[in-house]
């Protein structure tokens, strides 16, 4: 057992090189997830969060920076245990239909990792698969079943419960429920949530959608272009975002009270973001900030600690900070 958090990435860059340029993916991320978070990763479509959450696993390697998981560093830790770092860290894929072999049943397809990772004999490894279907609420019926038999959401339930296989200490979840439908997803975030209570491991969501974050996460970084533009504990966060970019994708989240529906404000971002392979100079938001000063088009904001006791990087919400003192 070692301490340090469950994920810490420092100065973190994953740039492509393709025949139109140079694309910045992820461009000087920091990020650290403690022990036991339920952290979301959110920002919109293109903004480089795939990339990130591929380049913190060694799924995807980094142009420059360094990541520590569980207190060990990565790339070592996967050299030298290659198994043992497949046991404690555990990453669903956005299609989950993809990453299961269509031939295979249910059964199957949790009892593999058991298989691979040498783990009891053929009678425990039966125990182990019924527990996982216990774990994500499937009946026992469903273990003859082939995925493209199953739904969107028992699909899910499959993959979640194949990524517990073998008790991870960290779950890294790319865009979990993108692929299903609206009246699903609450029954999957209710899953999560009571996984992670239920196991007290740390589970990572990657989500463009931040009605989900808000629902279920502890804490939650917000991504622009290839950089963190906010950060922190995720209640005070979404009660105060510090950030216009923070401020207009929740303005963009309806409200299940009707009284704060009715006045919420609404911040309507025009226009797509910028490519990375051209981000503009100064901050990366300002060609399309509500707000942009002069100087937003000068020099890039570092993330600086703001009201809600995280941090975020914008000039104004530094200088609105200043302003409360
Ligand atoms: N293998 C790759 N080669 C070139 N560009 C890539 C590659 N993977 C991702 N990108 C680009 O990097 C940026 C970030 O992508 P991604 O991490 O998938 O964002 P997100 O998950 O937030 O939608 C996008 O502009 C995307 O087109
Ligand atoms: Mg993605």
């Amino acid at each position: 057992m070692t301490d340090g958090p469950a994920i810490q990435a420092t100065g973190l860059k994953v740039h492509f090189q393709t025949s139109a340029g140079l694309v910045r993916a992820v461009d000087g991320v920091d990020l650290t997830v403690a022990r036991g978070a339920f952290h979301g990763i959110v920002g919109e479509s293109g903004c480089g969060k795939t990339t990130l959450a591929r380049a913190v696993i060694g799924l995807q390697s980094a142009t420059e920076g360094q990541v520590n998981i569980l207190g060990r560093d990565r790339a070592e830790w996967a050299r030298t245990d290659r198994k043992g770092f497949a046991r404690a860290v555990q990453f669903i894929f956005q299609d989950p239909l993809g990453s299961m072999s269509r031939r295979q049943t249910v059964g199957q397809t949790l009892e593999e990792p058991l298989l691979i990772h040498g783990a009891g004999d053929r009678k425990a490894r039966q125990a182990r698969v019924q527990e996982l279907l216990d774990l994500v609420a499937l009946p026992a019926t469903a273990l003859d079943r082939l995925p493209r038999s199953l739904s969107g959401g028992q699909r899910q339930r499959v993959s979640i419960a194949r990524a517990l296989a073998l008790s991870p200490q960290l779950l890294i979840c790319d865009e979990p429920l993108s692929a299903l439908d609206v009246s699903v997803r609450a029954q999957i975030v209710n899953l999560f949530a009571r996984l992670q209570a239920q196991l007290g491991l740390t589970i990572v969501i990657v989500a463009h959608d931040l009605a989900i974050v808000r629902e279920v996460c502890s804490s939650v970084t917000v991504m622009y272009l290839g950089r963190v533009a906010e950060e922190g504990v995720a209640k005070p966060l979404f009660a105060d975002p510090a950030h216009p970019y923070s401020q207009a994708l929740l303005s963009a989240v309806p409200s299940p009270d009707p009284r704060i529906e009715a006045t919420r404000p609404r911040i309507l971002l025009e226009g797509d973001p910028p490519s990375p392979r051209n981000p503009p100079p100064g901050c990366r938001f300002s060609t399309r900030c509500p707000v942009v000063e002069p100087r937003c088009r000068e020099a890039e904001p570092a993330l600086r600690a703001v009201q809600h006791g995280g941090a975020a990087a914008c000039h104004l919400a530094d200088a609105r900070a200043h302003a409360m003192i």
